[in-house]
């Protein structure tokens, strides 16, 4: 046990008013900070009504899309038209209603290459963005890093008993055989290179993780991820049970 989790913990009485409040967030901290704004995404279903609240009123004229750069925490290699996809999630809940300049959209890529040389090109592109082969603590990749809580306690494609837990210089890494479907993954160190990191969590099913996240067991891979910024935690109640 690594005690209990260190993070700002705001319970919301239900996914709509968590979203909403997420997207407050979000605008806060965006607009308290000057230039370039740097977002890593997290796939799954718990964060999409909050991207879908972020790209419509009143939200979306207070947040400042032309210098934020949007990432992805993790992805699954698929097609980035396919169901399974993060890209298409995001792009359906988010990109396609917003004022996002292309050049500022960063999807990992799946096709045309394979897994290693994806995750590859993807830490290349994260490094041209930070303009160093090595993060700097005092210097974080990210400004706002959204995360998943998965029920078996994964984080990004970070599964419990994978290796991709232990890597800690590259920055992506390819994860077989966890999914049917192979994921490219950030690793703990630029997943952890953020000013904020923020585990969103939703639905009852997630009650018993939740608890154990927060009584800080080690043996779930989201439990060991120390962001070298502030650690958030926004819950529905459901999830909180
Ligand atoms: C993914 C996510 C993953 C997700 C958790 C929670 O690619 O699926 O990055 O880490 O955040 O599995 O997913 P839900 O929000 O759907 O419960």
């Amino acid at each position: 046990m690594t005690g209990p989790l260190k993070a700002k913990l705001e319970i919301l009485s239900d996914p709509e008013t968590m979203a909403r409040r997420v997207a407050e967030w979000m605008i806060e901290l965006a607009n308290a900070k000057d230039g370039t704004f740097a977002v890593c995404l997290s796939g799954g279903s718990t964060p999409q009504l909050f991207y879908e609240h972020l790209a419509e009123p009143p939200y979306r004229g207070r947040f400042p899309w032309a210098r934020t750069h949007w990432f992805w925490g993790d992805e699954r290699f698929v097609p980035h038209n396919d169901a399974l996809s993060n890209y298409r999630m995001v792009r359906v809940a988010l990109l396609s209603h917003a004022p996002i300049p292309a050049t500022n959209i960063h999807p990992i890529p799946t096709e045309g290459l394979g897994p290693d040389a994806a995750a590859s090109a993807y830490e290349d592109e994260l490094k041209s963005f930070y303009g160093a082969e090595r993060l700097d603590p005092a210097r974080p990749l990210f400004d706002v890093n959204l995360l998943g809580l998965g029920s078996d306690g994964h984080t990004a494609s970070l599964f419990p008993g994978n290796a991709v837990l232990a890597e800690r210089d590259k920055w992506v890494s390819a994860v077989i055989g966890a999914k049917p479907e192979a994921r490219i993954t950030l690793t703990y160190p630029a997943l952890e290179s953020s000013r904020n990191a923020a585990f969103l969590i939703a639905g009852d099913e997630k009650r018993p993780i939740f608890k154990r996240l927060r009584r800080g067991d080690d043996s779930l891979p989201a439990a060991r991820l120390h962001p070298t910024g502030r650690l958030w935690t926004f819950a529905d109640a459901a999830a909180n049970g």
